[in-house]
């Protein structure tokens, strides 16, 4: 949520690096951007709304700056306009920031009477407070110490000053924030594909660090004010690895990994019929999964696999709703979160309450090294490459992948039948013939509804966040028995009713629920798994899920839907891979 980019050195001039670094975190927000550059020792800001594209056309290119520091943003304090876009210039500092500081209204009062205020963001409220704080000592560093004590919130921020024109600094508490190490040169960055084009090596902040970076390298001082060694770390995809590989959008080229995923962990991790390499979990005396949007719907079905498979109680708790409520874990249970980006506020803040409370924690993470990743006690990589469209996709799958594993692994299991999975993966991304049919069916549509029983409601729960999300249609889930309690009377004439069987021990009761929708005018697109399926005049398409075992069969069910809902989006026109309102990564609560 935000990107933040910055640059300091000889090789490169740094509009070039901040605005390449901008496009490649523009997953993180794209409401408005915003470079600084330091041009002859003049400091100039350069802002626009809307994607990074427009700030790209306000640029002059042929200034030479050697030094900058850049934002994307995703509004939290302000709607999206220039003056409440970053950087903030606030007397002699100027800054980008990622997060929210919480204070910021209380703060805001007391420098009123210094500082005339131009926007609505906490983040010129923390740029004054920095610039105030610096007047008082004529020292960056000390002025940052006495910032961190002042300030709460969550904050990743890049500072110039008008005095040192030489120098960057940074802060990171609580949002993410690395340096790229190059050769003479140094990067700043949210997240590695900002700066994969120039290095791969990189340092991560901790909570509390702060550092000074310079023409000379940089010096990472901790929370105490005392200088800290660090680790330089090595990314090991390359730049090419977060390009569209020709597709027309990263959500249909992450859907189409899916197969490649799939092969790539049943071979690492099935062997003669077993699950390997994986922690057991039967032991514990109950389970918590703990994740937010797609990644708390995989957990509702690890949630359905664990009970079945170990047959020990499992709750799925949205962070969000966890980190504030009455919690009933200890020594004796299992916390599993759950997420892609590894960054998610309010999932890293349930990993840190859960150790509080002395449950051991174990992530299902896909970006390596990140914050949830460093902070739970266990980590379990999806492996999923890097996900750069905002709506999930193959992380979810691997997420349910591994899930799924996690449950099987004191079982035995038909391993031949698990190897050949990613040849009809495969097969399924590509029938676009009935995709194409059923989104033309429904994109004029107002709203859409999702039915299912037990794991195909989870997966119905997926299927219409994703359908929302990007064509941004009404769609909701149901549980299938569930709806005659009321939601029915939303059903009419027409009304898409997608019904997904995979589950055989409920597969009739469903089928009841679609008859009475049926009954009541609804267009049923029937979603079943090719061991159940039937000829009947209770739906009016179907699609057909390739047999497998158990589970493996219903956690594929999903690729449809995915493709369904991108298929949607393309006919009305919706920008795919940066949906309205959204980011990629929600580092703020
Ligand atoms: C939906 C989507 C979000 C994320 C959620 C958690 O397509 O991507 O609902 O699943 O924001 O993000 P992570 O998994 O990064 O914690």
């Amino acid at each position: 949520m935000c990107g933040i980019v910055g640059y300091i050195g000889k090789s490169h001039n740094s509009t070039e690096v901040l605005l390449s670094g901008l496009t490649n975190l523009e997953y993180r927000g794209y409401d408005s951007a915003g470079i600084a550059r330091i041009c002859n020792g003049e400091i100039e800001i350069i802002k626009s709304c809307g994607p990074i594209v427009n700030l790209k056309d306000k640029v002059n290119y042929s200034k030479n700056s050697n030094i900058g520091i850049g934002h994307t943003r995703w509004a939290t304090h302000g709607v999206p306009s220039i003056e409440n876009s970053h950087p903030h210039k606030v007397g002699k500092t100027t800054i980008v920031h990622n997060g929210i500081i919480e204070n910021y209204l209380e703060l805001k009062k007391d420098l009123n009477a210094i500082y005339e205020f131009k926007s609505d963001t906490d983040t010129e409220v923390a740029c004054a407070l920095l610039d105030n704080l610096y007047k008082e000592c004529n020292d960056m560093l000390k002025a940052i110490q006495n910032f961190q004590d002042i300030v709460r919130g969550s904050y990743a921020i890049a500072i110039l000053s008008d005095d040192e024109p030489n120098t960057i600094y940074v802060i990171k508490h609580m949002s993410p924030l690395i340096i790229g190490v190059g050769d003479d040169e140094t990067f700043i960055a949210s997240d590695v594909p900002a700066i994969l084009e120039y290095t791969k090596n990189y340092v991560v902040l901790n909570d509390g660090d702060y550092a000074k970076v310079t023409n000379d390298g940089f010096k990472i001082y901790d929370s105490n004010g005392n200088e800290k060694k660090y680790d330089v770390r090595t990314f090991s995809l390359d730049a090419s690895s977060i390009g569209k590989n020709g597709y027309d959008h990263f959500m249909l080229k992450e859907i189409n990994e899916e197969p490649e995923i799939a092969k790539k962990l049943i071979n690492r991790y099935i062997e003669n019929g077993e699950i390997k390499k994986l922690p057991s979990i039967k032991d514990c005396k109950n389970v918590t999964i703990v994740a937010c949007g797609s990644a708390m719907h995989a957990g509702l079905i690890g949630k359905y696999l664990i009970e079945k498979n170990i047959e020990i109680p499992v709750s799925v708790e949205i962070a969000s709703e966890f980190r504030y409520k009455q919690l009933f874990i200890d020594k004796n249970s299992l916390v599993i979160v759950i997420s892609q980006s590894g960054e998610t506020a309010d999932t890293l803040a349930a990993v840190k309450i859960a150790k509080e409370k002395g449950a051991k924690t174990l992530g299902i993470v896909n970006v390596v090294e990140s914050s949830i990743a460093r902070e739970v006690d266990d980590v379990i990589y999806t492996e999923a490459g890097s996900e750069i469209a905002v709506a999930t996709t193959k992380a979810y799958f691997a997420q349910v992948l591994m899930l799924m594993f996690l449950s099987l692994r004191d079982k035995d299991l038909d391993s031949e039948d698990f190897k050949s999975a990613h040849v009809d993966i495969d097969k399924l991304i590509h029938r676009d013939e009935i995709y194409d049919k059923i989104a033309k069916k429904i994109h004029e549509q107002n709203d859409i509804y999702f039915i299912g029983r037990q794991i195909d409601y989870s997966l119905c729960m997926e299927g219409s966040l994703k359908l929302k999300e990007i064509s941004y249609l009404h769609s909701e889930a149901y549980a299938a028995g569930e709806l005659k309690h009321g939601s029915i009377a939303l059903i009419g004439d027409g009304t898409p009713v997608f019904s997904v069987i995979t589950d055989e021990s409920i597969a009739e009761k469903t089928r009841s629920n679609m008859k009475e929708v049926k009954a009541r005018g609804a267009h049923v697109i029937l979603l079943i798994s090719e061991d159940l399926d039937y000829d009947g005049d209770d739906y009016d398409e179907k699609i057909v899920i390739p047999a497998h075992q158990e589970f493996l069969k219903s956690i594929i069910a999903i690729i449809p839907l995915q493709l369904i809902s991108y298929k949607t989006a393309l006919l009305r026109g919706c920008s795919i891979d940066k949906p309205k309102n959204l980011a990629k990564s929600v580092t703020v609560e």
